[in-house]
């Protein structure tokens, strides 16, 4: 893969810090994208070589027009990842701007990110051989449950789908493939913060049938795979990643 460009955001911290360091390991140069200046600085740091970190809230339609300005300076994207995303803690009470609040910060953190995202890099793909993967999850095809994976994070991730199957098509005819990639349980990484416990740990490796919790590696393994030169046939599908969690899809 020499020589080729990836963008990965949400790329320092847990799974896409992974798929940041797979992705240089594969020998593209990887910019990496998140909020945070230090955290990005640092996982760029750690990673070695290669790495650009490029700080922006992806919520924020100037801030990407920004960062594409930056990505542009660097030639074609070869690869695109969306993975930034988060979990916002589900509401409880009958308030309806409460509600509407909290699934705008679910649709905003996994679905606006990616579409502003692949929007503003879509004319900088290679075409042939661009590749787009979306992180999506097991919440999309079987329904958010509890406080960690609630209606508006599942709602969110399975409008990802929708899109990226247009989007596919659209693609498809330019060589470029499009892909959506739903992990199951993943552990070692930010999103479930002061909510994650030893019994929900153990309840989401109960539901799999490999008997452990999926890895930020595990996915790296996955998205280096889509976005190699080798994955040309695969376009237009949602892959599921979850340890056997959900069957057949
Ligand atoms: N862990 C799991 O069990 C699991 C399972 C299925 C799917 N997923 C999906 O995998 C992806 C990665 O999650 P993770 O588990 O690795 O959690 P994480 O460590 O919290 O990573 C999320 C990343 O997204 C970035 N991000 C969030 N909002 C952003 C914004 N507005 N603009 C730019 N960057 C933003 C964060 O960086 P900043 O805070 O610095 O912006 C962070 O680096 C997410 O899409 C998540 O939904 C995770």
């Amino acid at each position: 893969m020499g020589g080729r460009v990836a963008v990965v955001s949400g790329g320092g911290t847990g799974i896409g810090r992974a798929i940041a360091g797979r992705l240089l390991a594969d020998g593209c140069r990887v910019v990496v994208v998140g909020r945070r200046t230090e955290v990005l600085r640092r996982a760029a740091a750690e990673l070695g070589d290669g790495v650009v970190p490029v700080a922006a809230d992806l919520t924020s339609p100037e801030e990407v027009a920004r960062l594409a300005g930056e990505v542009g300076a660097l030639g074609q994207v070869d690869v695109l990842v969306n993975n930034a995303g988060a979990i916002a803690r589900r509401v409880a009470s009958g308030d309806l701007a409460e509600l509407a609040e909290a699934w705008r910060r679910d649709l905003d953190a996994n679905l606006m990110t990616a579409v502003l995202l692949t929007s503003a890099l879509t004319p900088l793909l290679a075409r042939p051989g661009g590749r787009v993967v979306f992180i999506s999850s097991t919440a999309a095809q079987r329904g958010g449950s509890g406080e960690y994976s609630g209606g508006p994070y599942a709602a969110a991730k399975a409008a990802l789908h929708g899109w990226a199957l247009g989007l596919a098509r659209e693609l498809g005819p330019d060589g470029v493939t499009v892909n959506v990639l739903a992990p199951g349980y993943v552990e070692d990484t930010e999103i479930f913060g002061e909510r994650w416990s030893p019994e929900f740990h153990a309840a989401k490796v109960a539901d799999t049938l490999v008997g452990r919790a999926g890895t930020p590696d595990d996915v790296a393994a996955a998205v280096s795979y889509l976005a190699s030169p080798g994955a040309g046939y695969l376009t237009g599908q949602v892959i599921g990643l979850n340890g056997g969690a959900v069957l057949g899809r």
